[in-house]
């Protein structure tokens, strides 16, 4: 017997986790799809959720009835559909993201139909993929590296990084809790950065990014808090993926196999076909190093090689 999501109570359609004073994680019910979670930072003004995400619930309700009653902002960290799309729901409220994600979108909501993007199930297995007139109207503040949010007495601030998983991605740091946050640039269960569209993503430009967040904001950095996968992560993360860029970077390859949790629940490879290209390209490997993830091309190791393509 299967259960229906939708019939259960707001407050048993989602979970919280409380992750630092005022930061919370919420984790929608959706057991077939690796959802990303979008976080809620709570100042003493407004709210802001980083990444409204892609579930079918409703997930404005839930934060206000359950998590604040503060009135709310969204930055999504980048474009992609899972990160998104859930957007249309705050359409009343302050949207931020990069120039990048918006020209992406405004590109999405011209097609008729979202070719190659992610069919939605439910928990079910219903599709439920977003309508157009889900896609959005809003139209959103545009901002970058060095611009900052202020929540009251909390004020989050974009940190400079060169996007490898997805052009113009946007990294927060908030500067109360220390916490970095992310998007699907920095993550345990896999980080994509083997030259999707409209990056210049090469090992050597992400050890670059990383080492300079280090050198940057090394001393302040608490955790770090990606949307998919191990939340939160040690700060030490860092250094680890620093020396796995070197790994690669000194000839040691990876493996072929760029599996992880992301992609083996629910329907997600029978309905990305593009994640099936990169399952079968041998030029695309997975590095592992102490829990760090790197799924990289080894023809764009260097900055170099970009210039050539
Ligand atoms: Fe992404």
């Amino acid at each position: 017997m299967s259960l229906d999501v939708n019939a259960l109570p707001i407050n048993k359609k989602f979970n919280r986790r409380l992750i630092a004073p005022d930061t919370w994680i919420i984790n929608p019910f959706n057991p077939k799809i690796n959802t990303g979670r979008p976080y809620v930072l709570i100042g003493d003004d407004c709210a802001l959720i980083i990444d409204a995400t892609h579930t079918t619930l409703p997930i404005r309700e839930y934060v206000e009835k359950c998590v604040t009653d503060k009135p709310l902002k969204v930055a999504s960290t980048h474009s992609h559909l899972d990160h998104t799309n859930d957007n249309y729901m705050f359409e009343d409220c302050e949207i931020f993201m990069s120039e990048s994600a918006w020209n992406d979108i405004r590109a999405r909501r011209e097609m008729d139909d979202v070719k190659g993007s992610w069919r939605q199930v439910d928990a079910d297995g219903n599709d439920v993929t977003m309508k157009p007139e889900q896609r959005g109207t809003y139209t959103p503040t545009l901002i970058g590296p060095g611009d900052k949010i202020d929540l009251g007495n909390r004020v989050i601030e974009v940190l400079p990084y060169v996007g490898c998983h997805s052009p113009g991605s946007l990294i927060f740091f908030d500067h109360n809790t220390g916490i970095l946050f992310t998007g699907d640039e920095i993550e345990c269960g896999q980080m994509l950065v083997m030259g999707q569209p409209g990056t210049k993503s090469c090992v050597e430009q992400l050890r670059e990014n990383i080492q300079n967040l280090i050198d940057g904001w090394g001393d302040k950095i608490t955790a770090i808090c990606p949307p998919h996968n191990g939340s939160p992560i040690h700060p030490l993360f860092l250094t680890y993926l620093v020396e796995n860029c070197d790994r690669v970077l000194s000839g040691i390859d990876g493996e072929m196999n760029i599996g992880s949790m992301s992609f083996m629940l629910g329907d997600f490879w029978a309905e990305m076909p593009m994640a099936q290209k990169w399952m079968a390209d041998p030029d695309i490997l997975r590095s592992e190093w102490k829990g760090t993830s790197i799924v990289y091309n080894r023809t764009r190791l260097h900055k170099s090689d970009i210039e050539q393509k």
